[in-house]
């Protein structure tokens, strides 16, 4: 039983190297660039509780030629949201009917960008929880806890052992769309930290930051009530409750909820990881998700829609070291500017 792995990045690799440590049969699918640096390196897997696991690069199975999708079983999607149909369209054209393919992706369209596409595959939605950033050399490194939730189908059944194993359990959700929406409450802080120039640690330490997070949240909650969405709790705090925690003295929010702050001093969002390699992020899939839920039910979301600017502008190259009262300032007075607006429509 084969699992690829396609789109060998963060995410990707780390799943992929923590199931061939468990036994599992398993190919990278990736850009050369990876290949070279696992192949010069190997890989590390490391995490905030100080497990280390080295794996040469020879013991590594790595390719970058999509016609091995042919070879799998499993295929776990791994690239970004914007690269999901060109990943889907391999797919098609190389893998064999009837395979699983499971998105290990944020955002909540890429599952259906999926199955439009492969209409004769069982394709089906996972989240992961926890943060995964490259580091020195080849070291892949997690900061932060949480179990792998996947949509409740009967063929994932039989890989759950192997995932277990792995030290990557499968929680199964009935209510998978509701989970989606609930991580992407928490994604809503990618761009406040890759705007931040900060660690994650570091950004939601300071109210300021997490004032922003607030204000973004509350609009998708806003949208996603209009909707009729009830997002699903995948932290420690119900989405409620979110944006009023977040906003707290930082005496307080230490204190009440310091388990918000059990993250390793090292992890960043992927999207900082993004704007540092000079590539697109995945706003659009994320915060831009929000802004089109919102318009769906005739609602705008403002503070998100400028957010969504600010990382455009950052990607053209602009500043990545807002301080967080200058951020809260940009993104609370579109807010505020909407509002007066809308009472004057
Ligand atoms: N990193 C995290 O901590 C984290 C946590 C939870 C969820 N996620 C989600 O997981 C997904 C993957 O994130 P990530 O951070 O792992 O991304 P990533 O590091 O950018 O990894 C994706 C990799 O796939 C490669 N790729 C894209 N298209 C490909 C193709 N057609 N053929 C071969 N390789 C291809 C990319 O290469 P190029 O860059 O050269 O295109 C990149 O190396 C995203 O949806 C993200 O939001 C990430």
């Amino acid at each position: 039983m084969k699992i690829v792995v396609f789109g060998a990045g963060s995410i990707g690799v780390y799943v992929g190297c923590s199931l061939l440590a468990a036994g599992a049969d398993v190919l990278l699918l990736g850009r050369a660039r990876m290949g070279e640096r696992i192949a010069r390196h190997g890989v590390v897997l490391t995490d905030l509780h100080g497990r280390r696991m080295a794996f040469d690069g020879p013991r590594i199975p790595y390719t970058e030629d999509p016609g091995r999708l042919a070879e799998a079983d499993l295929i776990l999607v791994t690239v970004k949201s914007a690269d999901t149909g060109t990943a889907a369209d391999a797919i098609h054209a190389y893998a064999k009917p009837s395979r699983l393919v499971l998105s290990l992706q944020n955002g909540v369209g890429n599952v259906a960008t999926l199955r439009a596409r492969l209409k004769d595959m069982r394709v089906t939605g996972g989240m992961v929880p926890f943060n995964v950033v490259q580091m020195e050399e080849g070291r892949f490194h997690r900061g932060t806890e949480g179990e792998l939730m996947v949509e409740a189908v009967p063929e994932i059944g039989r890989w759950q052992s192997l995932f277990e194993t792995a030290r990557l359990p499968l929680v199964m959700r009935e209510d998978f769309a509701c989970v989606q929406w609930g991580k992407l409450l928490l994604n809503l802080n990618n761009p406040v930290n890759a705007l931040s120039g900060l660690p994650l640690k570091a950004e939601l330490s300071q109210r300021a930051y997490r004032r922003c997070l607030a204000l973004l949240m509350e609009e998708a909650l806003a949208a996603l009530k209009a909707a009729g969405i009830e997002p699903a709790k995948v932290a420690r705090v119900s989405p409620a409750m979110l944006p009023r925690i977040l906003r707290l003295p930082d005496w307080l929010f230490k204190r009440l909820a310091g388990a918000m702050l059990r993250i390793d001093p090292e992890a960043r969002s992927s999207m900082w990881e993004d704007l540092q390699a000079g590539r697109r992020t995945e706003i659009d899939y994320l915060n831009g998700a929000v802004v089109a839920l919102a318009r769906a039910s005739g609602r705008t979301a403002p503070a998100n829609e400028r957010i969504v600017e600010l990382i455009r502008r950052a990607e053209a190259g602009a500043r990545k070291d807002l301080d967080g009262g200058v951020m809260y300032h940009l993104l609370s007075t579109s807010a505020a500017g909407n509002v007066v607006t809308g009472a004057k429509a």
